[in-house]
């Protein structure tokens, strides 16, 4: 076929990221290399949104104010660490209350089935707790976030992938009664961070107590990294590099070249642990060095975190509006021209 008589191409959609993060904890290196890092590395890819997700931290974190500090703080530590609101919206959750009502309507296309598949839920029930609505409904929710931004790629870790899929059979629903209302959003999965692990050499998280916070006070964060579990090997025995937790922490924080230098010491053996753990309290301070002063000037300015969220939810409702507006006339809500406002009286 000439290509003058080609149909015309379906219109590209430029690439919109969208992510949020809950902060129902400080920030660890858990979650800044195997997810936040790759998220500030995104906002050059498109147009980016970036949320602290306060409605589904409800689902754990009870006192209130804990979660404002802790709103607060995760504002902070993104805007230190690199997410730069030049560039990317940066906002909370809740202030954006279009996203509840979005999560309504997709409740009413949502199975009972998908739900009870879904892990955060049923994992709470395998061990014998309750768990409440909102846990339940946790992904109805994480869809609206998404769906009411019409983002087209959402970084993820491994464990929210699933959630991704129920967003994509939401929204598949939708579509399929109403008409074409909603953009379908691809996960990406973030790579690079793997699994970083905590001070005991399991996988670093909250729930395992086995953390060390980005932000945490140095003297407190060298206590920790001191206490680092090691095995009991003499001194004088070549070790393995490779898939020790130790080495691996400080390859994420070490240059190449030192690195390198640090495998070879382990295949050499005659090295105690003592010395790659103040090692790693150096690569660590030198790391997030910049990150820390660029932390304390804000801190230091609760109004210029107060006007970044202010703009990021003015952002980002006029987005999710516009959405919602479409969501709404698609499935009946809400009047046109030709119906009267007040039933049996003409408008
Ligand atoms: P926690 O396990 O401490 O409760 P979250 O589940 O709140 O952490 O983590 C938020 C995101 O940070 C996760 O989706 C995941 O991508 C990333 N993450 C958390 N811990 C790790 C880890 N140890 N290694 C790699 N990525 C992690
Ligand atoms: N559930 C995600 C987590 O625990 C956080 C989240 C909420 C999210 N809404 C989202 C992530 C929308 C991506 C897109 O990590």
């Amino acid at each position: 076929m000439p290509a003058d008589t080609l149909p015309p191409a379906p219109p590209l959609r430029p690439t919109r990221v969208l992510s949020g993060i809950q902060p129902t904890g400080r920030f660890h290196w858990g979650n800044y290399f195997g997810a936040i890092r790759q998220y500030i590395e995104l906002q050059s890819a498109g147009d980016a949104y970036y949320f602290i997700a306060d409605l589904h931290a409800l689902t754990t974190v009870r006192e209130p104010d804990r979660l404002r500090s802790l709103v607060h703080d995760a504002a902070i530590d993104l805007l230190a660490l690199g997410l730069d609101p030049a560039r990317a919206t940066l906002f909370v959750q809740s202030d954006v209350p279009e996203v509840t009502e979005l999560t309504w309507l997709l409740m009413t296309v949502c199975p009972m089935g998908l739900l009870e598949r879904c892990h955060a839920y049923k994992d709470k029930k395998s061990r014998g707790l309750a768990a409440d609505a909102g846990l339940f409904a946790y992904p109805v929710l994480m869809s609206a976030d998404i769906l009411a931004y019409d983002a087209t790629l959402v970084p993820v870790g491994e464990d929210q992938v699933q959630h991704i899929e129920v967003c994509r059979d939401l929204a598949g629903s939708f579509n399929h009664l109403y008409g074409e209302v909603f953009t379908l959003p691809s996960p990406r999965l973030v790579a690079g961070g793997g699994r970083v692990p905590g001070t005991d050499g399991q996988k670093m998280s909250k729930s395992y107590h086995n953390t060390i916070e980005v932000f945490e006070d140095l003297a407190a964060q060298k206590k920790k990294i001191m206490r680092i579990t090691t095995d009991s090997r003499p001194v004088e025995e070549p070790k393995n590099p490779e898939g020790d937790h130790l080495f691996d922490l400080y390859s994420l924080m070490a240059s190449q070249s030192d690195t390198q230098r640090m495998a070879e010491l382990y295949r050499r053996g005659g090295f105690g642990y003592g010395e790659v753990k103040k090692a790693l309290v150096e690569a660590a301070n030198a790391f997030f060095a910049d990150a820390r002063a660029r932390r304390a000037e804000l801190e230091a300015d609760p109004d210029q975190i107060r006007a970044v969220l202010a703009d990021g939810a003015a952002r980002a409702r006029e987005q999710a509006g516009r959405v919602l507006t479409r969501a709404r006339q698609a499935c009946g809500l809400g009047r046109t021209e030709a119906s009267p406002t007040v039933p049996g009286k003409k408008p």
